[in-house]
């Protein structure tokens, strides 16, 4: 049985530990697709071992390479995606909420597809966990957790801007973890002499204050320099946690959980069951 591995959208902690484990049982009937749907478009198609599986297994980032790839949302490139992933007995597609759409379209068209949810947005409609998101609000706890100490030595306030382009998932369950004196996750949701007043309440108090602010509502030192205009004398600095989020080696959660991925697939696979798509929905695995 010949399968072919694709990753799409945003690199996610936990994607390497995935296609490990189906190299090591496929072996050379594994092919990879380098560079998402890019790659299966132009037919970038390589055998896995050649990006070197066994050596990234337990860390971030994806060997066989990502890109997000508008061509394949437009019907030239998906058709010509469609013809080479015809060559194969099944695809498997990890990603977001994207990729999830394309995946769809691919065994709407007759390929034996299954889509890992692999994101750290977390923002696959219907499902309620994905690869990479715990270990990505991790590694914005460990961050507020090893900053805030010197900021405590300054009774200063700490804005912290975690990612989450279209989705707040990170920012609210970051919040939640470290008990932030305010949450940004939403444009409306920003209302400066409100917190103004929490973070001069602090200073007053020789505390200093957590702010979690989501990426693109408002770029940060705009947001800092707003702030400062309703604050008192407390300084106020940046904290950009960025990639680290996508960077950080896989949490044990996430390798527990690609793992029971794959001994799904793996069980789909080896019963040479008839499915068109596969696909995980609250931690469920479910097969169409
Ligand atoms: O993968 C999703 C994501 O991490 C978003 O949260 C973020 O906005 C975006 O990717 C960043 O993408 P890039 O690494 O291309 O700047």
């Amino acid at each position: 049985m010949k399968v072919l591995i694709i990753a799409s959208g945003g690199d996610a902690p936990g994607m390497n530990k995935v296609i490990y484990n189906l190299y090591r049982r496929l072996k050379g009937n594994l092919f990879a697709c380098k560079k998402g749907f890019a790659g299966l478009i132009d037919g970038t198609i390589l055998p896995a071992q050649n990006f070197n599986p066994s050596k990234y297994k337990n860390e971030a980032g994806v060997c066989i390479k990502s890109a997000r790839c508008p061509r394949f949302i437009h019907d030239e490139g998906f058709k010509k995606g469609l013809k080479n992933a015809k060559k194969f007995d099944a695809v498997v597609i990890l990603g977001g909420n994207g990729s999830a759409k394309g995946a769809q379209r691919l065994a709407e068209n007759g390929v034996k597809t299954i889509f890992v949810p692999a994101t750290i947005d977390n923002d696959i409609a219907g499902g309620e966990y994905s690869l990479g998101f715990h270990t990505a609000v991790k590694a914005c706890c460990d961050a507020v957790y090893n900053v805030m100490p010197s900021m405590n030595a300054f009774d200063r306030t700490c804005v912290f801007q975690v990612m989450g382009r279209r989705c707040n998932k990170i920012a609210l369950n970051v919040a939640k973890m470290v008990n932030a004196d305010a949450l940004i996750a939403n444009e409306d949701e920003i209302d400066f002499q409100h917190l103004a007043k929490v973070i001069n309440k602090n200073y007053k108090q020789e505390n200093s204050s957590i702010i979690i602010l989501r990426e693109n509502i408002l770029p940060i030192d705009k947001f800092i320099s707003t702030l400062k205009t309703f604050t008192k004398g407390v300084e106020i600095k940046p904290f950009i946690v960025g990639h680290l989020q996508r960077g950080t080696r896989p949490s044990k959660v996430d390798i527990n959980k690609a793992n029971q991925i794959c001994k799904n697939i793996f069980k789909a696979l080896k019963s040479e069951q008839k499915f068109s798509f596969i696909y995980f929905k609250e931690g469920q695995c479910k097969i169409k």
